[in-house]
């Protein structure tokens, strides 16, 4: 098997990460796949806000959980949070952004750094309290985002599990 299939086999969401931050070097690298990953008649209209300041992070998990259902909500303290928004007009900005998270874990995974999709800002980018930190870190009002990213290395002691269902490949020869 290839280093490139390894890394892709071995990838799996990671939800408890340990202290240590990632350098801005192998962060560079991580962005530099997203922004080589396909995008819709190559429109790349696509912005990563890429937060690794602890209270901006934190600010964010507090407007998630202001309207959230389940108390306690949070975004697995990761060492980087990765926003990617889009032009709200792009009618392939969900494909674009995901298929770009896609670059951005297995670049992580390539580097032993774990990453999870954090889903809780889908469709809600323009509630007020979630817009306002958004704002904050320079979203534009015409962008809005489809899921986010977080990343960190993996703590050791909650190793993933194995698969229970993995889905269908049908070949039609
Ligand atoms: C569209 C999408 C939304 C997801 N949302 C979340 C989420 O909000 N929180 C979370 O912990 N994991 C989330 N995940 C991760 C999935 O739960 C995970 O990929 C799935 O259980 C398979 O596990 P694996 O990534 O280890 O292969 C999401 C994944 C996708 C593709």
């Amino acid at each position: 098997m290839n280093e490139v299939m390894e890394t892709i086999l071995a990838r799996r969401s990671v939800r408890h990460f340990t202290d240590q931050p990632i350098s801005d070097d192998i962060l560079a690298q991580i962005m530099d796949a997203a922004l080589h990953a396909p995008s819709g008649q190559g429109r790349k209209t696509w912005r990563f806000t890429v937060v690794t300041n602890k209270e901006m992070i934190k600010k964010m998990e507090k407007a998630i959980e202001a309207d959230y259902p389940y108390k306690g909500y949070t975004l697995k303290d990761p060492a980087v949070l990765i926003i990617p928004t889009n032009l709200r007009d792009n009618p392939f900005g969900i494909e674009d952004n995901s298929i770009a998270i896609m670059n951005i874990m297995i670049a992580a995974q390539s580097f032993g750094i774990g990453s999870v999709w954090i889903n809780q800002i889908k469709g809600r980018s323009d509630l007020p309290h979630i817009r306002e930190v958004l704002t904050e870190m320079g979203v534009p009002e015409d962008h809005i985002a489809y899921g986010t990213c977080v990343l960190g290395y993996p703590d050791p002691e909650y190793p993933a599990g194995e698969y229970k269902e993995k889905g269908d490949v049908v070949y039609i020869k």
